[in-house]
């Protein structure tokens, strides 16, 4: 079981370099909406999120006055590179601070993935009716499935669907803009920062998907 779970991380942080030309881009920094929708029909979340490119820290607080029964109460605080995460709730101002298993998230094309295709959504020929996506795919990280990316030619991330064996979901970035808005939703809130990194109960992996499932 052990061995089994390090060889999943593994799989996770590894990222091969090909030789490709076409070499997966990284998106700016951005603030915008996200959706995120499992396939059987669900609204999971809906929300608003900010994302440090360079630093690779993301948030993302879903909208509970969304109308939309099935969506879920989320404030997750991600720092990819140090490899944890917060989730906060700041009406009884309590967090919990865990390990990340796993960096894939919806804002960043994994380094590993495999252009596909270039498609233009709408009408190319029409100004200001076309959009123009790369997509590029890949496996789940822990292989028992695989994403499909569109992203613009700024490298914008447009919408991201994830097959998997478990359960499947589809997300969306809408009204992004190429800035930090607010640099504080970065900032790991004071009533957090003696919190205790939780123990990672064994078989249980943690990443941005894993908090929808
Ligand atoms: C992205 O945001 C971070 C944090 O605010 C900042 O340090 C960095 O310079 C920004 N990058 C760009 C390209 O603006
Ligand atoms: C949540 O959505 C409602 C209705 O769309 C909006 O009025 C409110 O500002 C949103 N709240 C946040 C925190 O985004
Ligand atoms: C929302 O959920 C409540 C209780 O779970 C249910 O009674 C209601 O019909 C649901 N509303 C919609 C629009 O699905
Ligand atoms: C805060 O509220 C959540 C549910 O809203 C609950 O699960 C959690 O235990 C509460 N934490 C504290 C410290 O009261």
């Amino acid at each position: 079981m052990y061995a089994a779970i390090t060889l999943f991380v593994f799989m996770c942080l590894a990222a091969t370099t090909h030789a490709d030309h076409h070499q997966p881009c990284h998106a700016p920094n951005m603030t915008g909406f996200m959706s995120v929708l499992a396939l059987k029909g669900e609204l999971k979340a809906y929300g608003a999120f900010t994302y440090d490119s360079m630093g690779k820290k993301l948030r993302f607080r879903s909208n509970e006055s969304h109308p939309v029964n099935t969506s879920m109460g989320l404030d997750l605080l991600m720092f990819f590179d140090e490899g944890i995460f917060y989730e906060i709730d700041s009406k009884n101002q309590s967090c919990e601070k865990k390990t990340l298993q796993c960096s894939q998230h919806p804002l960043d094309i994994p380094d590993d993935a495999t252009f596909m295709s270039t498609a233009n959504g709408g009408s190319p020929s029409i100004e200001g009716e076309g959009l123009k996506v790369n997509v590029w795919t890949g496996s789940m990280a822990d292989l028992k499935g695989h994403y499909s990316m569109s992203v613009t030619m700024g490298c914008l991330p447009v919408w991201t669907f994830y097959f998997h064996e478990s359960s499947s979901f589809f997300v969306s970035l809408t009204e992004v803009e190429l800035e930090i808005k607010d640099p504080d939703l970065l900032v790991v809130p004071s009533f957090c920062l003696a919190q205790p990194l939780e123990e990672t109960p064994e078989g249980t992996v943690n990443s941005f998907l894993n908090e929808f499932m």
